[in-house]
């Protein structure tokens, strides 16, 4: 079977998933649509895809199979929705929408539609997680912590925390994701943010993130982040999720995973593109029927969204947040 694709947005993650889509054999992209002309007919022409304006002409001409929403954030519930209202599966970007109210209206649509979803938690997909599930096993954590020590996001509607949602909403909702992937799901967040590094009027957001929280299971977590470096700190301080549990220490980066115990240390690195894993799935998922190719689903990872978005809101009213109560009051 090939998957004719149809791509909603053409901007730069349109491209990155465009990229590893054209190393999947069943997939094709046959349809990109895009506000802006130029980016809809730019990415089109690589595949032979017709471009469209409109997303909604091309949901309605096209036959596909499946869809990308690659939107900005804040555009991506309508999409989304429209698109499971059309009966067709979707790979969507995190963070799925900038509410919990919007996330909660796509998710009832993709229920009552039941379709297969992938928001793309792509660090899910990758060795070094999938090995680090294998070797933690049912070990209880104790605490997990993560940091990613960044710059200014080079999007420019990134940058704005009204648009974006800020680091914590829209960068390291990864680290997190994972957090809650191997300890169980977060019952409280509290959150404290700074605005030091750089006046409003040049940079509209916060620049400095602290989250503590808690899980389920009985484990404490914690992040820390900043916007406020430069791109090459990453050589220095790479971003990481970091577990421990009873005599054992893990590692998850970019390039793989590091495990040490006090039997020695032992290194698992990633291979290939970073975001090649979740399109792999997706696509393999619509081929086959079989969703359990899917880690990330739109129900799966709700309490990814909501973790982050408590986190803000903690940040803002200097409150302990109850992700439960949290979620509720939006559904
Ligand atoms: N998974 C990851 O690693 C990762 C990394 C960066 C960004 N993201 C997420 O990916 C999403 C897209 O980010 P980006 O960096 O590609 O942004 P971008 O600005 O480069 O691309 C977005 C594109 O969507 C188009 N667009 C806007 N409204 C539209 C609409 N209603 N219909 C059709 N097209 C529309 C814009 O013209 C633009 O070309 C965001 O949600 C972002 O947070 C994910």
């Amino acid at each position: 079977m090939t998957v004719r694709i149809g791509m909603i947005g053409a901007g730069r993650m349109a491209n990155t998933h465009a990229d590893c889509l054209a190393q999947i054999a069943q997939a094709r992209i046959v349809a990109v649509a895009d506000v802006l002309p130029d980016r809809a007919q730019t990415l089109a022409a690589r595949s032979g895809a017709t471009g469209y304006t409109d997303y909604r002409t091309m949901l309605a001409r096209e036959k596909l199979d499946a869809v990308y929403i690659c939107t900005p954030t804040g555009e991506h519930a309508q999409p989304a929705i429209d698109t499971a209202e059309h009966g067709l599966p979707f790979f969507i970007e995190k963070p799925l929408t900038l509410t919990m109210r919007d996330a909660w209206r796509v998710a009832r649509a993709v229920e009552r539609a039941n379709v297969m979803t992938c928001v793309c938690y792509h660090w899910r997909y990758t060795h070094a997680a999938l090995k680090a599930q294998e070797i933690l096993g049912d070990r209880p954590v104790a605490l997990t912590a993560a940091e990613w020590w960044w710059t200014l996001p080079p999007i420019p509607w990134l940058r704005d925390k009204d648009l974006g949602g800020g680091q914590v909403v829209d960068q390291t909702t990864h680290l997190t994701d994972l957090c809650q992937l191997f300890a169980g799901e977060v019952t409280e967040v509290y959150a404290a943010y700074s605005h030091n590094a750089y006046r409003d009027a040049e940079f509209h957001n916060w620049d400095g993130y602290a989250l503590a929280f808690k899980h389920a299971s009985g484990a404490v977590g914690s992040l820390r982040c900043t916007y406020a470096l430069f791109k090459e700190i990453a050589e220095f301080q790479v971003p990481r999720v970091e577990l421990i549990a009873r005599e054992m220490f893990l590692r998850i980066t970019p390039t793989g995973l590091i495990v040490v115990t006090p039997q020695g240390r032992q290194e698992f690195a990633n291979t290939g593109a970073h975001h090649f894993g979740a399109n792999h799935a997706f696509i393999s998922a619509v081929v086959t029927g079989d969703a359990s190719y899917i880690r990330s689903s739109v129900p799966a990872t709700l309490r990814s969204l909501a973790l982050t978005l408590a986190a803000n809101e903690s940040a803002q009213t200097g409150k302990p947040i109850n992700l439960a109560e949290f979620m509720r009051a939006a559904e």
